[in-house]
């Protein structure tokens, strides 16, 4: 089988484990620190705060920020339901803004109509890894405050700038589907050291001293295990980015002389992606479901895109109007991609993937 994702974990992985464990200090020692100051230099903030998930990173993020009860916060519609969730959790409302059928990030012209009064901030997100435009993020939102959800998107630049470095806080996941993993994690990135000071209290049961609690918050803290993980990881990321945009290439190569009828993301020009799903849009009609299926009877791991939270109804947008988002979780599908994976094997899976669709 071709798995959809695989982690590449190596020895330097597997002694830095070792060593947490025989040192006892399983959390809150000098791992996670070094992990948050080299996840800071890599990105270009003053400020990491690692924390337990991507998830985590959002809502602690998004009430760092001031989000709560009553507040808009503008949402792209093709995510993990995650963004939209941390929204939920903090008794917001998400505003829904599509995707552009490029880039498959929010349109900038999208946020421009969604926002309305009650707006608090954007929520950006590097979808798949794919950079955001900021340029014209920030025209057209005007000051408004932006948290760049950068989960995907470790390793990835435009103009320069790292993802993970755009609005006043960005959050990064470490979950094994991401480029860099420490089995779970995930981090919060800000250059402000007062939100960089509510971020680390927001995680640590509320307190901004030992014992000293001046608000209710949970336990969301990254473990010495992760923080080991995620070290070797780093100092592999630009070699594993670079693997991947060879794949990636390959990919685009074989996709467009054999399935010329699929359309892959966008990237602007002046970014470089870390390719961390490598999605196609299928043809209108195609059966995707049935496609996966044969797929994996060929011993390939294809899998679904993505989603439209305007379907979700627990999420309450069902109004929201976004049809390019809505057909990108139809008839987007996920190919394999991972660290390991050989030239012959893309070749494969574009060789199954011609079977299946000119198969009726
Ligand atoms: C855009 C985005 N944000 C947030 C998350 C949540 O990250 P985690 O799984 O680490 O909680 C994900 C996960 O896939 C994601 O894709």
């Amino acid at each position: 089988m071709i798995p959809l994702a695989r982690p590449l974990l190596g020895p330097a992985e597997t002694e830095a484990v070792q060593a947490v464990l025989q040192s006892g200090m399983l959390v809150q020692g000098e791992r996670v620190a070094a992990f948050e100051d080299a996840l800071g230099q890599r990105v270009g903030r003053c400020f990491a705060v690692a924390v337990s998930s991507g998830t985590s990173a959002l809502v602690l993020g998004l009430e760092a920020l001031g989000v709560s009860a009553g507040d808009e916060v503008l949402c792209p519609a093709l995510t993990w339901p995650s963004p939209a969730h941390a929204i939920r959790l903090l008794g917001a409302t998400p505003v829904l803004v599509d995707v552009d059928a490029d880039d498959w990030n929010g349109a900038p012209s999208a946020y421009a109509s969604a926002r309305g009064p009650n707006t608090k901030l954007a929520i950006v997100i590097d979808q798949f890894g794919n950079p955001v435009r900021r340029a014209q993020l920030e025209d057209v939102l005007g000051g408004l405050p932006i948290l760049e959800d950068a989960a995907c998107a470790l390793g990835s630049h435009f103009d320069g700038s790292a993802c993970g470095s755009f609005g006043a806080i960005s959050t990064l996941s470490f979950h094994p589907r991401k480029v860099l993993t420490t089995g779970e994690g995930g981090a919060c990135l800000t250059d402000d050291p007062e939100l960089a000071a509510h971020l680390r209290a927001l995680r640590n049961h509320g307190q901004s001293a030992p014992g000293e609690f001046f608000e209710a918050a949970g336990n969301h803290r990254l473990t010495e295990l992760a923080a080991a993980i995620g070290l070797g990881q780093l100092a592999r990321l630009d070699t594993m980015v670079e693997e991947r945009i060879r794949l990636a290439k390959r990919y685009a190569q074989a996709l467009a002389a054999k399935c010329p009828e699929l359309r892959l993301q966008g990237t602007p020009a002046g970014a470089r992606t870390n390719h961390q799903t490598l999605g196609v849009r299928l043809p209108d009609g195609t059966p995707r479901a049935e496609v996966i299926r044969r797929m994996h009877d060929r011993e390939v791991g294809a899998g679904l895109l993505s989603y439209s939270l305007s379907r979700l109804p627990h999420l309450g947008c069902e109004a929201a109007v976004t049809p390019v988002a809505d057909a990108l979780a139809d008839h987007g599908l996920a190919l394999p991609l991972f660290e390991g994976m050989t030239m012959d094997q893309v070749d494969e899976v574009v060789a199954a993937l011609k079977h299946t669709l000119g198969t009726p």
